[in-house]
C-alpha cells in the first residue's frame, strides 16, 4: 500500500477532478472506466511533467524525432477514455495493446482484473524500458512489455479479445485480424483519405465491419507499417495538398490556381460551435473522387491566402488545374452562436467547383446529418470489385476499406 504523502493526497485530488470531468463531459459512460480513471496514478507513467500536466486534459510528449515531431506520448485522457469505453472491456479478457507507454495499459490491467492478460508492444527500445520501469513503479507486474514492430503482432501471447491501437495507423496488417478471437473487437485509428477515426472492427465472416467510430489524432505508425502522404507544394513550404492515395495532382497548374483570385460560396447550412460535422467532412472525402488536405503555415493564413481551416488541413476536393476547399465556418450572428459554412476555389473552374462543394454542404446536411453514419468494411486485398459492397472503395497494402454510409442517398464510386 501506497503512504500518503502531500504529493500522492494532491494527486489523488488531480485525478479525481480529471475522472470526474470525463464523466461531466460523457467521454466515460460507464462506471468500469470510470473506476479504472480513478485507480491509475497517471503521473507516474509521465516522467518529466509536473503533477498538473500529468492531469491536464492534454497529452504528454514523452518522445520527439531529429525534427522536433512528437513520436511517443502518454495521450490525452479523453482519448484513452473514448477508446477504452469503445473497446467494451470484461473481466478475464486477454488484451494487445498496439503503442505503449504503459499508462493505458495499467487502466487496461484494471479493467480485465485479475483473471485478464494484458500485452503491450512497442517499436522503440526507450518507450518499452520506460513502460516497464513505470508499471512496475506502479505496481502492475503482469503486464507482458514487447519490443517489436506491431506489424507481426505478438503472436506468443495471442488470441486476443481485444486489440488497442494506440497509433496512428494506415492499414490493417494480417496479423492484427489474425490474432484476434473469434467474436473479438478491435479498435484502430485508421486514416482513410488523410483522415483518422478510431474505428471499432468486429468480424463479419471473411472481412471487419465497423460498429462506430469517432474523431481522434494519433502519432504515425513507424516501421514496416508507415505510410506517407505525398506532399504536393503550393506555395514554397507555405501551402501544402497533401494526398493520401493515388489521386492525381498536378502541381503546377494548382499552383498558378492558388496565387490566382479566389471565389466564395456560402451554404446556407449552418451549426452551432460544440457541433460535431466531422461525419461532414467523411462524407464529402467518400463521394469526392479526387480528394486531399490543404495546410499552410501560420503566415499563409495571416496574410490572408488560404483560411483558417488549413491549419487542421481544409477538406479539398481538386479537379485538373482547379480546386475547392472548406472554408472556417463564419458566424451568422454576433453573439458567435451559430456559423455558416462554405467554400473557397482557385482556378479556371473555381465557380463551378465552390458551388459543387456547397452543393455536397446541403446534400450532407439534407440526407446525411444525425444519420447513424459510416459503416467502414475492411476485406483482404485479395478481394475481387465484385465481391466488394458498393461505397468508396480506397485500397490499401493489405486490405480494400469500402466506405459506406447505409440507408442514405448512395452516391456512385466513380474512381475505385
Ligand atoms: C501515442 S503512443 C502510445 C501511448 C500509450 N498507449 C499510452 O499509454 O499512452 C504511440 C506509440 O506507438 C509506438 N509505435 C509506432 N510505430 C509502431 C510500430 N510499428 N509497432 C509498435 N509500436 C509502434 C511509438 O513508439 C509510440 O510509443
Amino acid at each position: 500500500m501506497q503512504e500518503v504523502t502531500a504529493d500522492s493526497a494532491c494527486a489523488a485530488q488531480l485525478r479525481g477532478s480529471l475522472t470526474d470531468e470525463l464523466v461531466a463531459t460523457g467521454t466515460i459512460v460507464s462506471k468500469k472506466v470510470e473506476a479504472a480513471f480513478r485507480m491509475v496514478p497517471r503521473h507516474l507513467f509521465a516522467p518529466g511533467a509536473t503533477l498538473e500536466q500529468s492531469y491536464a486534459q492534454d497529452t504528454v510528449r514523452t518522445k520527439r524525432d531529429e525534427h522536433g515531431t512528437t513520436i511517443s506520448a502518454v495521450s490525452a485522457p479523453q482519448i484513452q477514455a473514448m477508446m477504452l469505453e469503445q473497446t467494451q472491456l470484461e473481466a478475464g479478457m486477454r488484451v494487445l495493446e498496439i503503442g505503449s507507454g504503459g499508462y493505458n495499459a495499467a487502466l487496461i490491467a484494471e479493467l480485465v482484473s485479475e483473471g485478464g492478460e494484458v500485452t503491450t508492444v512497442d517499436i522503440d527500445p526507450d518507450v518499452v524500458d520506460r513502460a516497464r520501469d513505470c508499471l512496475a513503479a506502479a505496481g502492475y507486474n503482469k503486464v507482458n512489455v514487447v519490443l517489436a514492430d506491431a506489424e507481426g503482432g505478438v503472436p506468443e501471447h495471442a488470441p486476443y479479445d481485444r486489440i488497442i491501437v494506440t497509433v496512428g495507423a494506415w492499414d490493417i496488417p494480417p496479423a492484427w485480424s489474425g490474432q484476434l478471437a473469434e467474436g473479438g473487437r478491435m479498435i484502430v485509428p485508421l486514416r482513410m483519405r488523410g483522415l483518422t477515426r478510431s474505428v471499432t472492427f468486429e468480424r463479419d465472416g471473411d472481412h471487419l465491419v465497423s460498429r462506430d467510430y469517432r474523431l481522434c489524432g494519433f502519432v504515425p505508425m513507424q516501421g514496416i507499417g508507415s505510410h506517407n502522404e505525398r506532399v504536393v507544394s503550393l506555395d514554397g513550404n507555405r501551402v501544402s495538398l497533401r494526398i493520401d492515395g493515388e489521386q492525381p495532382a498536378d502541381a503546377d497548374r494548382l499552383r498558378d490556381a492558388l496565387l490566382g483570385p479566389r471565389v466564395e460560396r456560402w451554404s446556407g447550412v449552418e451549426g452551432g460551435p460544440t457541433e460535431p460535422f466531422d461525419d461532414l467532412d467523411l462524407w464529402v472525402a467518400t463521394v469526392v473522387d479526387d480528394f486531399g488536405l490543404l495546410t499552410a503555415t501560420k503566415e499563409a493564413i495571416d496574410s490572408g491566402l488560404v483560411s483558417k481551416s488549413t491549419r487542421v488541413g481544409a477538406k479539398t476536393m481538386v479537379a485538373g488545374g482547379s480546386f475547392a476547399y472548406r472554408a472556417s465556418a463564419r458566424p451568422v450572428d454576433a453573439e458567435r452562436t451559430r456559423f455558416e459554412f462554405g467554400a473557397y476555389a482557385h482556378g479556371p473552374d473555381a465557380v463551378r467547383l465552390a458551388e459543387d462543394y456547397v452543393d455536397l454542404i446541403q446534400a450532407w446536411d439534407r440526407d446525411h446529418c444525425g444519420s447513424p453514419g459510416a459503416r467502414i468494411e475492411v476485406y483482404s486485398s485479395a478481394a475481387s470489385d465484385a465481391e466488394l459492397p458498393p461505397g468508396r472503395v480506397i485500397n490499401k497494402r493489405h486490405t480494400r476499406v469500402v466506405i459506406s454510409w447505409p440507408g442514405q442517398r448512395q452516391y456512385p464510386n466513380r474512381k475505385p
